[in-house]
């Protein structure tokens, strides 16, 4: 028997592992710590009220012989893809036909897996700093990665570049972790480069509820040509607090077709022979986040978090700190100060104002000198963050 040799070639252990490591050590050597976490991109408000409502009437209908359901509908069920079908048309004027979108249990899973279906031969295109779960599925199957740079000239947003050719491309706007979001010209060019090169864009757009300039892009199918060339990836931990609830959805359009054979083909084929599906409680209850109601209290959740980003870039701008995000994202990318590495920023904020966020250095090479901290945490909590951080920079 021969392990995947590929895994060997990963880091010891992922990101926020190694952060939740150095933190708990940290406060099992000091347990009086007061730690405030705006590390991981984890939600702090509960599920909305619409949401548990038809989480509690779905669970019911479990419990009752002539409502009760087994094995779901093989991409998910109707109700759910054609809530988020209907979405994509009034947010995003985009027009997508229900089969092509594919329920899961989370944006995170289906990037991962969605390399199934592609050749081991394909060279993947990368930003950097990126999410490190690019870096690492593909780390896995072999593949090799080129990476473009994200640095504060591009504003993190690296554009095609003619020498730097991919076959896949990864691209993420609102961007994890710097928070910097691309517009409609930008994104064309990325488009363009795609069918020019027959490459593949899979298009991250987990934090596109938090867009609201309307010069950013939502959905990558906002760009003409991009049904041709890219598959978006979305979830509903962001736009609704569901990281513990698990639900999310792709999608693959119906013209997406390379060697001849069309991907939504592969994709279902792949979903049906290693994933079940998502409970039923589960797609009831995020077919609610598009009620009229699900939409108004999402819409105040959303705005709360947008309040703390504006504390803590309220925060930095006092403190004359360069930033990207915190506007149409959930992130604050931020340059550590008086050149400071990233891991030796995270230490003097853990441990002179007990305040956890995550290296830039973590994201990647470009990371370096650079550091995340995220809007998800508690109203309060982020204020007294706030006024630890400037405390101890002024
Ligand atoms: C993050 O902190 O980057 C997020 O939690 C990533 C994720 O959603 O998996």
């Amino acid at each position: 028997m021969k392990i995947n040799a590929n895994y060997l070639n990963l880091k010891e252990s992922y990101l926020f592992s190694d952060i939740a490591k150095k933190t708990n050590a940290y406060k099992a050597a000091n347990p009086d710590a007061d730690i405030i976490r705006l590390g991981i991109g984890d939600v702090t408000l509960p599920l909305c009220k619409a949401v548990v409502d038809a989480f509690h009437a779905a669970s019911d209908e479990m419990g009752v012989k002539e409502t009760f359901k087994g094995y779901g509908p093989e991409q998910g069920y109707g109700f759910l893809k054609d809530a988020i079908r209907d979405y994509y048309k009034e947010e995003d004027g985009v027009t997508l036909e229900s089969d092509e979108i594919f329920i899961s249990d989370g944006a995170k899973s289906d990037l991962g897996n969605i390399l199934d279906i592609f050749s081991k031969e394909n060279t993947v295109l990368v930003p950097d700093p990126v999410y490190p779960v690019y870096v690492d599925t593909n780390i896995m199957d072999g593949r090799k990665i080129v990476y473009m740079s994200g640095n504060a000239e591009n504003n993190f947003l690296p554009l095609p570049d003619e020498n730097t050719v991919g076959d896949i491309i990864y691209i993420c706007s609102p961007n994890n972790p710097t928070g910097a979001a691309y517009n409609h010209e930008q994104l064309k060019l990325w488009v363009d480069y795609a069918l020019v090169h027959g490459a593949l864009i899979l298009f991250d757009a987990a934090y596109e509820s938090f867009v609201t300039s309307k010069e950013l892009v939502r959905s990558i199918y906002e760009i003409e040509g991009a049904r041709k060339c890219a598959i978006e990836f979305c979830s509903f931990s962001k736009i609704a607090g569901f990281t513990g609830t698990r639900c999310g959805w792709t999608v693959v359009p119906a013209e997406l077709e390379y060697e001849g054979v069309k991907l939504g083909k592969l994709w279902l084929r792949r979903q049906t022979t290693k994933f079940n599906g998502v409970s039923y409680p589960v797609q009831r209850a995020a077919a609610a986040v598009f009620t009229p109601e699900g939409r108004k209290q999402i819409a105040e959740n959303l705005d709360y978090y947008r309040g703390n980003a504006k504390i803590i870039t309220a925060a930095l701008d006092e403190l004359g700190i360069w930033y990207t995000g915190g506007v149409n994202s959930p992130y604050v990318w931020l340059k550590c100060p008086n050149g400071m590495g990233s891991w030796e920023f995270f230490d003097l904020l853990l441990t002179k104002a007990n305040v956890v966020g995550t290296p830039g250095a973590g994201f990647g090479a470009m990371g370096e000198g650079f550091f995340r901290l995220t809007a998800f945490g508690d109203r309060e909590r982020t204020r007294e963050a706030a006024e630890r951080i400037k405390k101890l920079l002024k």
